[in-house]
């Protein structure tokens, strides 16, 4: 059976494209960013995953306002990147893993989560600035899942329901019979506001517990509403809710119990409070 080795967790402000692609990793405004990175990559390095399950949010690109799936994954051969240009110029595609996606489509629908499947699925910056932050040398060495959770258009998924999907992609990425390791990873967050009255708004306290309770109490974020997270982290940091899915997935694979690898978290780029975390599971 496969192997899930653990989860990571990281920001994906457009922006971050732009300074990989003009080399300002030691700019002193994105050195204190990129210098949580390292730590991930050797650690990525030792455990050489096949496999990444990433728990992601579309910002309109695949899926616009009108039609919006609360969670999609996908089954697609490859992925295409096509943001909206501020970031990463050009990417060649994404390898798919075509077994991995039809065996988490078959285990959440057998889980009773009515999900849509797409043979096809253009991604943004939400799955393209991980794999290159993770494994910036070169071609991506692993293959993708990519699990889409709605993030943009109201009504959104309780943080209750995001953590049983992530338990049951857990759950199916532990029956998949394969003898490939695989790697779950979040892409968002963390608290941000891009627009309207409270621009900028960011919540260090609420993200530093947030990320706490990712080790020790997962089950904390439940307690909150889907309005309560946006009072608490900002419009667009519900994006937690990736972070919750991928926490969910460990504890299919490890139980409760997992271990920090390592973890940074920096204010601001851009108008965001970013973050970068392993876990290991026990
Ligand atoms: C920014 C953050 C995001 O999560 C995003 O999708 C786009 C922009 C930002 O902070 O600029
Ligand atoms: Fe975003």
């Amino acid at each position: 059976m496969a192997k899930l080795i653990g989860g990571l967790g990281t920001s994906h402000i457009p922006a971050i494209g732009g300074a990989i692609h003009k080399g300002l990793q030691q700019d002193p405004y994105w050195k204190p960013f990129f210098d949580g990175f390292p730590p991930i990559r050797d650690w990525l390095g030792e455990k050489k995953p096949d496999v990444v399950v990433m728990f992601y949010n579309d910002h309109g690109l695949n899926f616009f306002l009108d039609k919006m799936p609360t969670f999609a994954v996908g089954a697609a051969p490859e992925y295409n990147n096509a943001d909206e240009g501020w970031g990463i110029p050009t990417l060649p595609p994404f390898k798919g893993e075509l077994d991995l996606s039809w065996h988490i489509i078959n285990t959440l629908v057998e889980k009773e989560f009515d999900i849509v499947t797409c043979q096809e699925m253009l991604v943004d910056h939400a799955c393209t600035l991980p794999l290159k932050l993770f494994w910036p040398e070169g071609d991506c060495p692993v293959t993708v899942v990519p699990v889409c959770i709605n993030t943009v258009q109201f009504p959104l998924p309780k943080p209750g329901r995001v953590y049983a999907l992530g338990k049951a992609v857990g759950e199916a990425i532990k029956s998949w019979d394969s003898s490939k390791t695989v790697a779950v990873i979040a892409s968002g967050g963390l608290s941000h506001q891009l627009d309207g009255e409270r621009a900028g708004f960011i919540n260090k306290e609420f993200d530093l517990q947030f990320l706490d309770s990712l080790e020790s109490n997962p089950e904390w974020i439940t307690q909150f509403s889907v309005h309560e997270l946006v009072e608490k982290t900002g419009t667009q940091g519900v994006e937690l809710l990736m972070w919750v899915a991928m926490r969910g997935a460990l504890a299919a694979a490890g139980g409760s119990k997992v271990r920090r690898v390592t973890g940074n978290y920096h204010i601001p780029i851009s108008n965001t409070a970013t973050a970068v975390l392993a876990l290991e599971t026990a």
